[in-house]
């Protein structure tokens, strides 16, 4: 009796790595652990099949809406929705093109450790996978995003030197910290420039569009490209503001993550947003971030401490 209800029940199914619920993450994140490996042996059926549902709906939409550094970055790093991609191999198709790596990690990384894993190109990369029965909404990035809405960008030499160049502003941001002597005032400038970098970013990495004289209007940033509803709202709806991207005007410009955005920002390609993060850098040096509009992004204490630390 009981050899036969073994065999029934067989070994137990992988737990599984959804992202509202996955035992191995649970357990890093309770030792402070950020840099994880891929235990690919515990995605379930169900999270392999989530992959390829995603992967397949959003084939027809990235061919009309994406940049065509995007769909090539797609085919160099052979998404199959058969699989959740392994991580080193990622790694293997893209670090050959421009040195960029996928690196595992437990979930929020703190603002200046994400910046500083840039300039080493390095890739902090998501690895649960979000519940399929929740395609669309979701709070917080997953493998699907990092891996499908960045990584092909970072097959692309020009794109990869401007996240190398976000990470060495963010060192401008952290050496800028460190000369301010009152405390009060190095908190309250250091918060200013966290606000701004993390509004440049969610306006271009995140959320960008590109004009390209041969394409029109396309899609760069990662949240419109792993979106299937957003990704088409950014290009045709009529009630989108899209403008030409200044460093001034981003940097103060809050921004909410709970709803399509209504104001998105175009640069003219990847070597014209290499510039802008030059641009970044440059105001971070000369004070002139120390001072940005209130408003959304909130800087947590983790963030700061991160600069000051990091
Ligand atoms: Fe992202």
């Amino acid at each position: 009796m009981g050899a036969a209800s073994q065999s029934v029940s067989g070994p137990a199914p992988p737990p599984g790595l959804t992202t509202t619920r996955a035992p191995f993450i649970e357990n890093a994140r309770a030792n402070g652990e950020i840099y994880i490996r891929q235990p690919y042996q515990l995605y379930s059926d169900e999270n392999q099949e989530t992959w390829g549902r995603l992967l397949t709906r959003m084939g027809p939409r990235w061919s009309r809406y994406a940049n065509r550094r995007y769909l090539e970055g797609l085919e160099r790093l052979h998404l199959s929705p058969a699989r959740i991609p392994r991580l080193e191999d990622l790694t293997r198709f893209m670090a050959p093109l421009t040195g960029f790596r996928s690196r595992a990690v437990s979930g929020y990384v703190p603002s200046y450790l994400f910046f500083d894993c840039l300039r080493r190109r390095e890739f902090p990369t998501t690895i649960t996978i979000r519940d399929g029965a929740h395609l669309e909404y979701l709070p917080e990035p997953d493998i699907f995003h990092d891996v499908a809405g960045h990584v092909p960008m970072h097959t692309d030499p020009a794109f990869a030197e401007a996240l190398v160049r976000f990470g060495e502003a963010a060192a401008a941001a952290a050496e800028r910290a460190r000369d301010i002597g009152d405390p009060h005032e190095k908190l309250r400038a250091l918060t200013s420039k966290i606000r701004g970098m993390s509004r440049f970013f969610w306006f271009s990495v995140e959320f960008g569009l590109m004009r390209d004289a041969a394409d029109g209007l396309k899609v760069y940033g990662s949240g419109l490209l792993s979106s299937f509803g957003e990704i088409a709202h950014a290009i045709d709806a009529p009630g989108v503001r899209r403008v030409p991207f200044s460093v001034e005007e981003v940097i103060n410009q809050p921004f909410e993550i709970d709803h399509y955005q209504p104001l998105l920002y175009v640069v003219e390609s990847f070597d014209h947003l290499f510039e802008l993060v030059g641009e970044l850098e440059r105001w971070i040096r000369d004070g002139k971030l120390d001072d940005v509009a209130p408003g959304e992004p909130a800087v947590s204490e983790t963030d700061l401490e991160s600069f000051l630390t990091g």
